[in-house]
């Protein structure tokens, strides 16, 4: 039984296969006949519809629970609902508040738990960010990626995901939005290098990749006043993106907040592949069910 919380759940090779299979629009119909529970606490767009899609594109079908309907940690325990969801589906995937509740869910056992994301990791974002770095670049021929903006959730995952494929990665943050000694340590674990600044400038200077997310992060609506401030002298304009190398790409998770962590002209820029980056969100989940339901499964 294998789970998929943060994407070094996945060993490199494993990592590999997962976006090789991505790549592979005619997979087996793994699913055929089985369904995948999609269990969503905040709001989505397009891990929703990629998550869906993917499911139809492998034969099965997709179950989109609302939490209130489940009631986890109210009507019964995550650990419970798990369980008794291993009765009608493949895989339970869910998009949470606390990163907390997927492990418990996780720790069951009773199928593979996938996440959708949380407080700490975007494992999903990251696989389709590294496939479009492979489309756009190449994974072999790809220097530094810079992350510019708040280390949270999006960055860790793709943070992760770069070292453990020996990619060098940068992360330019605010004071107090910079990662922890823990995140490093991480990232650091999987094999590249980490450049950690507050320097914007620093961090972009000759990259191949620009990436930011956004400032305020759901959940996170209350500091958003103070986060407009602290980030104000990290926007991506395209004064930044002159810094990059002369080819370098810019990325972003969507969705995005024109003018605050990123300008119009940079979003509609031809340097710009944000688009591709979302429809690729389908292919890599297509590539990540694929080798979870069966691969993985021994299947
Ligand atoms: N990037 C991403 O996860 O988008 P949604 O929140 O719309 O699913
Ligand atoms: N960091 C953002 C990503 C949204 C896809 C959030 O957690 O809201």
């Amino acid at each position: 039984m294998r789970h998929f919380l943060e994407v070094d759940d996945l060993s490199i090779d494993e990592l590999r296969r997962v976006l090789q299979l991505s790549t592979q629009p005619d997979s087996p119909k793994m699913l055929d006949g089985q369904g995948v529970a999609l269990i969503f606490e905040k709001p989505s767009g397009r891990t929703r519809n990629s998550m869906e899609m993917a499911v139809v594109q492998l034969g099965g079908h997709p179950m989109y629970i609302k939490p209130e309907e489940l009631g986890i940690d109210t009507r019964e325990t995550a650990e419970d609902v798990v369980r008794v969801m291993a009765g009608y589906h493949a895989a339970l995937a869910a998009r949470v508040f606390d990163h907390g509740r997927l492990q418990r869910m996780a720790a069951t056992d009773a199928m593979p738990v996938i996440n959708l994301l949380s407080d700490v990791a975007h494992p999903m974002q990251a696989l389709a960010d590294l496939l479009t770095i492979e489309q756009e670049i190449g994974l072999s021929d790809v220097g530094r990626v810079a992350y510019v903006g708040d280390a949270n959730n999006v960055w860790r995952s793709l943070a992760i995901g770069c070292s453990m494929l020996g990619i060098d990665t940068a992360v330019a943050s605010p004071p107090g939005h910079g990662p922890s000694e823990l995140d490093v340590d991480r990232v650091l674990a999987s094999g590249g290098s980490l450049l950690v600044t507050n320097d914007p400038q620093e961090a972009v200077q000759g990259a191949d990749v620009v990436y930011t997310d956004v400032w305020t992060s759901m959940g996170q609506e209350s500091e958003k006043e103070q986060r407009l401030d602290a980030f104000a002298n990290f926007r991506v304009d395209s004064t930044l993106m002159s810094r990059a190398s002369a080819s370098g790409i810019f990325m972003h998770c969507l969705p995005a907040h024109r003018g605050e962590e990123v300008t119009n002209e940079v979003m509609e820029s031809s340097r710009s592949k944000v688009f591709p980056q979302a429809h690729n969100r389908m292919h890599s989940a297509r590539g990540l069910l694929s080798w979870i339901v069966g691969e993985a499964m021994g299947r």
